[in-house]
């Protein structure tokens, strides 16, 4: 299924046709696409070019460590995200690694590099949908994550599959129009509130 954004201004497709479905296929990811998809997330901007990202993923055919992401996540997130192919955390690094200091920018790189991850996706007809729903000291403990790094979301990744096959209670969420805020009410000019011009 599709559900493209309903644009006031013309987008890209990459952009309008993103979305974030919980019904998923099985059918595994090829290898060299997800590459890609980390690829993309290489080349994202960063502060001081620290790339401040890593990701922990596992695709199905690796059972255990599948199994170990899919715990992590809450249980509403589980009910659709254990059909997912690819599960993945997304983590901040907290300090630069030029001087060790503390990077105000790591999350905001983090959540950078995964919108560029997600971008590629689409571009290769996969779907991402990104959770905050997960167990951050669970993942820390599970997969060994240092001090100075932060998981910050969780990922399921795959083709985008049939949403009859998703519980009754999440066909509606699936189905449901998409809804954005108005350019007016976060585009700003001259002070905070005051909607810009060309909005
Ligand atoms: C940081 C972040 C956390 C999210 N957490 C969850 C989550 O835990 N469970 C879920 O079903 N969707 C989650 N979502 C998906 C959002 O609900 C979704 O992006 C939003 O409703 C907009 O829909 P769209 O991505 O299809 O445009 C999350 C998205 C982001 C970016």
């Amino acid at each position: 299924m599709e559900n493209p954004a309903i644009n006031d201004h013309q987008l890209h497709p990459l952009i309008s046709q993103r979305w974030s479905p919980r019904a998923f296929d099985s059918k595994l990811v090829e290898k060299d696409k997800l590459a890609q998809l980390f690829e993309a997330a290489r080349w994202s901007s960063s502060c001081f070019n620290d790339q401040p990202w890593a990701f922990i993923v596992a695709t199905k055919d690796d059972t255990v460590n599948y199994q170990k992401l899919l715990d992590c996540l809450v249980p509403a997130n589980v009910i659709w995200a254990q059909v997912a192919p690819v599960l993945g955390l997304v983590i901040a690094q907290k300090n630069f690694k030029h001087n060790g200091k503390p990077n105000a920018w790591a999350e905001y790189d983090a959540g950078q590099a995964t919108a560029t991850l997600v971008l590629q996706a689409t571009a290769l007809n996969l779907v991402v949908h990104q959770m905050g729903g997960f167990d951050p000291a669970k993942a820390i403990a599970t997969f060994n994550i240092p001090e100075t790094a932060k998981p910050v979301a969780a990922i399921a990744i795959g083709y985008a599959g049939e949403t009859s096959n998703l519980p009754t209670e999440l066909q509606d969420r699936e189905i449901a129009p998409r809804a954005r805020y108005p350019l007016s009410s976060f585009v700003f000019t001259s002070e905070w509130g005051i909607s810009a011009p060309f909005v």
